[in-house]
């Protein structure tokens, strides 16, 4: 099988992305990193890893950011774009360019705490499950149609470092698992169904 050509999209440490450079999955290239901080841990990660890197920082607006990076992954050619801790929202125009080829991982259950600090507001929200997400990026933020979900458990005397940390064992493991699945051709968007082997995607098991 041919391999999966992606690109990764980063803005910071990149715990993600050493996850999918330590898969080592025969069916997946990284054909590049790209971030739009220079300070992104990340980026040091991949240039261990030989990987080439990309860092889109010098835009004034939204508009010319998101041409500059468009244009930075096309020449990539990649099959799948995956973001990994990427904290800018981009613009409806941009995410529907990519519709169906670019995903993205959240650390909570979606639909519960889109957005920033979920682990703050799972803690407050004395939730007994919390978890991670991996979904389709549509143009509504953290919305998109899910592909798969990790829960781990919420103990009463967990802090916010404690849970993130569990959660992030998690996100270690999903997210080059929807990788693969996408490399074996197994994954596709159809409208807003996720389809594993043509089949309507089972989110609560995690399809193992
Ligand atoms: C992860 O928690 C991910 O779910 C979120 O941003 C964080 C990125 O962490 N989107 P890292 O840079 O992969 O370590």
């Amino acid at each position: 099988m041919k391999k999966l050509p992606i690109v990764v999209l980063i803005s910071g440490r990149g715990s993600n992305l050493k996850a999918i450079i330590d898969a080592k999955d025969p069916l997946v290239e990284i054909k590049a990193v790209i971030s739009n901080k220079p300070q992104a841990g990340g980026l040091l990660l991949a240039r261990q890893a030989n990987i080439k890197t990309e860092v889109l920082d010098k835009f004034t607006t939204k508009l010319e950011f998101d041409q500059a990076l468009q244009n930075c992954i096309d020449k990539y050619q990649p099959k799948l774009i995956v973001l990994a801790g990427f904290m800018r929202i981009l613009s409806p125009d941009f995410v529907n360019h990519y519709q169906g080829y670019m995903i993205n991982i959240h650390p909570s259950l979606l639909p519960a705490f889109k957005g920033l600090n979920t682990h703050k507001r799972a803690l407050e929200a004395k939730v007994k499950q919390h978890g991670a997400t991996v979904h389709f990026v549509t143009a509504e933020l953290d919305a998109g149609p899910i592909i798969i979900q990790a829960q781990v458990p919420v103990y009463p005397d967990d802090n916010e470092d404690i849970l993130a940390t569990r959660v992030l064992n998690e996100e270690h493991r999903i997210y080059p698992q929807a990788i693969h699945w996408f490399a074996e051709e197994r994954l596709q968007l159809h409208g807003q169904q996720v389809l594993l082997d043509n089949q309507p995607i089972e989110v609560s098991n995690e399809n193992f």
